[in-house]
Parts: structure tokens; C-alpha cells; sequence
């Protein structure tokens, strides 16, 4: 364009693109409106899984302040992009024409530098608050070594002077508990997403972190660092039980007859019996079932509950626990064991549990 079509604003004769002044407010009062409607989705949509330590309550919290403070933020700033670009867009006509020329705006600037720095440093002040919060390190903790392999958790008690090592995370409800974590191989994430808390296990060091569960139930735990083409199936179950069951457990644990589940390993593959898929599961740490020695209490008695039911009551139980649910319990049974197991495993676990719970 020519410099002769722009003259000074003072003049009054500028020649203006005619939609540069479409109502502002009309902008700010669409933006006001999504980010309510913004902040409502994020506070309703069901982020987590249950609480299940006295952690998981100040993370949730700061989840959702942290939803409050930055869906405006996102919902104004898309607002402002696509308003203008519909209202102040160029139409036919308008090639040579340009807004008022202006230098600067320090009130606004003032605005938009102010508002950022102020919730940046208040969200970071307390984000650091609830970081010491949480890995604050509690008294008397129980200690529990946790090492992780591709593609297995093993977890190591202190037993009398001795270590011991199972396949289910168990922990007694309402005590602090101590992980110490370990990788023999390539990095890991230790995470049981109830409890909320996760950190990288790390070969070569120890990595630490405390929580205190503090609801009894069953959680998985996942691995959450790609750690190779098994990461997926990485998975395990923490038990959270009364102390006088955990210390019952504990006990059995140690004595070498109970012929605890190899450590390690994870994979294993056809051939493997139903009892034994039974045990290294971890099914007894929740469930009682006679014929392998099981009492747990967590979950159903499935001596009682499988009790004359056919194989596809068995399966879904397994693949779909929240399909049918045991009187007097809840839905706390995790869902994942299908796919964990995969169909061999569980075509064995199936028929070793129809078999050995047939009436009579
Ligand atoms: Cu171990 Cu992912």
C-alpha cells in the first residue's frame, strides 16, 4: 500500500476498517460464559480412582484449583483468537484499509503481565506446600523394598532379621509405609494410582517415597515408565488390610512351606496350572478359597460365593467384577485381571475354580 492512504489519527480522516470496533464486551462476555461452562466440565469430570491413603485428598484438591485457575486462562485466549478472526477479519473492499495506528496500551499491559505473575507465583507457592506435605516422612514406617524388572514387581519384607518377597503388595491400613525402590534393568515407575503418589525406580540407586493408605480394598498398581514391549502388562496388586491380617500374612510369608510364588519372572506361559495362576496372582490376598490355602477377607469367600456357579459366571466374575457384586461387598475388585492374565492363563484360572468350588 501507498503511504499516502495513511494519514494522522488526529486528523480524523484515517481511513478505518469499519469492524475494528465490534463490542469488546460482546468478546469478554463469550469468554466469561465458556470458561464457566470450562471450569464446570473440569470440576465434573471423575479424575481418579477412590482415595485409598491420606495423601490422595491434597493432590485431588490441587487437581482441581489448578483446573479453576488455568481453564480460563485456555478458554480465554481460544475466545479471543476465533472472535477475532470472525469479527475483525478482512472482507472484500478492505485490502487498503488498516486500523488506528497505536503505541501501546500500558494499562492493558500492566493488566496482562500482572494477572499471569500473580497466579504463576501463587499456583507454584502452593503446589511447593502441598509437594512438602505429602513426602513429609512419617514416624515408625513400615519398610518395603520394591524392585522392578521388565515386567514384574517383587516386594521385599523385613521378617524377623530376614528378607522375604511376594508378588501382592500388602499393607496393613492406617501405618505409614516406606517404599524403597530398585530397577534391575531399565527405568520403572512404581504407582498405585489410589494411593497417588509414584516415582521412578531407577537402576544404580534408591529411590524413596512414603505414603500412609488409609482405606482397606484392593488397588492395582501399574508401572507408569515405558520400560519395553511388556510395560503394559507390568501390573500388580496392593492389598490394604486391618494390621492383625497383614501380620498374619506377614507370618506366612516367612515360613518356607508355604511355597510363596517365585519372585520375579512374571511371565511364564502355557502349561501353568490354574493353582498356581491362583497364587501368583495374588487372588488370596483378597479372597479365601480352601483348596489353595487361601483366607483372605478383602473380597468375597469364594467358597461360598462360587459355590455351583457355571464357568461363565466364573469368567465375568474375573474379566467384569463390577457385573455382579457379592452381597455385603463393594465394587472394589480391580478390573484389569483379564487382560493381565490373558486368555490361556485364564481359561486355567477358570476351570482350576469351577473345579475345586463344585457344590458338594
Ligand atoms: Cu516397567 Cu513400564
Amino acid at each position: 500500500m501507498g503511504l499516502e492512504e495513511r494519514t494522522h489519527p488526529q486528523t480524523g480522516n484515517t481511513p478505518e476498517r469499519p469492524h475494528a470496533h465490534a463490542d469488546w464486551r460482546q468478546m469478554v462476555g463469550i469468554g466469561l460464559v465458556a470458561s464457566v461452562l470450562g471450569i464446570a466440565a473440569g470440576i465434573l469430570i471423575d479424575w481418579f480412582p477412590l482415595q485409598a491413603s491420606t495423601q490422595a485428598k491434597s493432590i485431588d484438591t490441587l487437581w482441581d484449583v489448578l483446573i479453576i485457575a488455568s481453564v480460563p486462562v485456555f478458554v480465554m485466549v481460544t475466545v479471543i483468537v476465533l472472535f477475532s478472526v470472525i469479527k475483525f477479519r478482512m472482507r472484500p473492499g478492505e485490502e487498503h484499509l488498516d486500523g488506528p495506528p497505536i503505541h501501546g496500551n500500558t494499562r492493558l499491559e500492566v493488566i496482562w503481565t500482572t494477572i499471569p505473575a500473580v497466579l504463576l507465583v501463587g499456583l507454584c507457592t502452593y503446589a511447593f506446600i502441598v509437594l512438602e506435605n505429602v513426602e513429609a516422612s512419617e514416624p515408625n514406617p513400615l519398610q518395603v523394598r520394591v524392585v522392578g524388572e521388565q515386567f514384574a514387581w517383587t516386594f521385599y519384607y523385613q521378617q524377623n532379621g530376614k528378607e522375604v518377597a511376594a508378588n501382592v503388595l500388602h499393607l496393613p491400613v492406617n501405618r505409614p509405609v516406606k517404599f524403597t525402590l530398585q530397577a534391575k534393568d531399565v527405568l520403572h515407575d512404581f504407582w498405585v494410582p489410589a494411593f497417588r503418589m509414584k516415582k521412578d525406580a531407577v537402576p544404580g540407586i534408591n529411590v524413596t517415597y512414603g505414603v500412609t493408605p488409609n482405606r482397606v480394598g484392593a488397588y492395582p498398581i501399574v508401572c507408569a515408565e515405558l520400560c519395553g514391549i511388556g510395560h503394559a502388562t507390568m501390573r500388580a496388586t496392593a492389598v490394604v488390610e486391618q494390621d492383625a491380617q497383614f501380620t498374619a500374612w506377614l507370618g506366612k510369608l516367612g515360613r518356607p512351606a508355604a511355597a510363596a510364588p517365585a519372585a520375579g519372572g512374571g511371565g511364564g506361559g502355557a502349561g501353568a496350572d490354574g493353582k498356581t495362576i491362583f497364587a501368583s496372582t495374588g487372588c488370596g490376598g483378597c479372597h479365601t478359597l480352601s483348596e489353595a490355602g487361601q483366607d483372605g477377607t478383602v473380597g468375597p469367600n469364594l467358597d461360598e460365593v462360587l459355590k455351583g456357579k457355571d464357568e461363565a459366571f466364573i469368567r465375568q466374575s474375573i474379566v467384569d467384577p463390577s457385573a455382579e457384586i457379592a452381597d455385603g461387598y463393594t465394587d472394589q475388585m480391580p478390573p484389569g485381571y483379564g487382560d493381565q492374565l490373558g486368555p490361556e492363563k485364564l481359561d486355567a484360572l477358570v476351570k482350576y475354580l469351577s473345579e475345586v468350588t463344585k457344590g458338594g
